[in-house]
């Protein structure tokens, strides 16, 4: 069974004072022991100690990014072995906001996963077209080159230890989603590259989707086969909101196929 992830990322935006109210207003709402999905937030990471201290146990404590070396003369990066000495237990690689703005290559976010991968963080990567490679299907082809390079370092064993969230440029922040048909089409294909490689790991990889979605869609979204969860943006940094997409996944559990 695949048990669903709903995890929130809040980029640039939050404070300690933002962090404090806003676990214990989730807290208030979201009861771990009654929950059957399970729930990561990803801060800046600043935050991440404090997220530490003051979480409830089961919560995921997530970093936005991490760096692809592990130590030496690389001014402001964090490497995965600080994130997990702070208590990160998932960090994002590849988000489509560091592949634009920083340049990120498929090659330098394979390092990254692998660096996540090297120190028992749980990977998510982060997958995704842009509205003009949508328009000129070209979705199936951007995203089999940005599987590439990470599925080539894949072995059995991690099966369990890493994410993919799907994450339409085109949708992310914009209020557009994609369909729920348009994720599940997507996220079957990025199963099927994972099968090439292993059938078991592709059924027990947990696939999210990212993009606008919010309390009013995560259910149709979340109850598509090949969805297990989200990354959710905008609407993980007011609790409510956030806990309502949680109380959407937890109704549902998917079966490996
Ligand atoms: P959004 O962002 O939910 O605000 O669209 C998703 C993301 O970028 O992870």
């Amino acid at each position: 069974m695949r048990k669903l992830l709903v995890a929130g990322n809040w980029k640039l935006n939050g404070s300690q004072q933002l962090l404090k109210q806003w676990l214990l207003d989730f807290n208030d709402g979201f009861d771990f022991d009654k929950s059957n999905c399970d729930v990561a937030l990803c801060v800046p990471n600043v935050y991440l100690p404090l997220l530490k201290q003051i979480k409830p146990s089961s919560m995921l404590c997530g970093s936005q990014d991490v760096s692809s070396h592990s130590q030496g003369a690389y001014t402001g990066e964090v490497s995965a072995e600080m994130l997990a000495d702070v208590g990160a237990d998932l960090v994002l690689v590849g988000h489509s906001e560091r592949r634009a703005y920083h340049n990120e290559s498929d090659a330098k976010i394979a390092a990254k996963f692998q660096q996540a991968i090297d120190h028992a963080l749980i990977p998510v990567l982060c997958v995704g077209e842009s509205h003009e490679q949508r328009e000129s299907n070209q979705t199936f082809a951007v995203i089999e080159k940005q599987l590439k390079a990470v599925i080539e370092k894949l072995t059995p064993d991690l099966a369990d230890r890493f994410l993919i969230a799907y994450e339409p440029v085109w949708a992310i922040g914009t209020g557009l989603t994609a369909s729920a048909e348009q994720a599940q089409e997507v996220h079957q294909f990025i199963r099927s590259q994972l099968a090439i490689n292993d059938v078991t790991m592709a059924r027990q990889i947990r696939l999210l989707y990212g993009g606008s979605c919010n309390g009013e869609n995560a259910h149709e979204l979340f109850s598509m086969p090949d969805v297990d969860g989200g990354l959710i943006g905008g609407a993980s940094l007011t609790a409510t909101d956030f806990m309502t997409i949680c109380h959407q996944a937890n109704s549902l559990l998917k079966n490996e196929r």
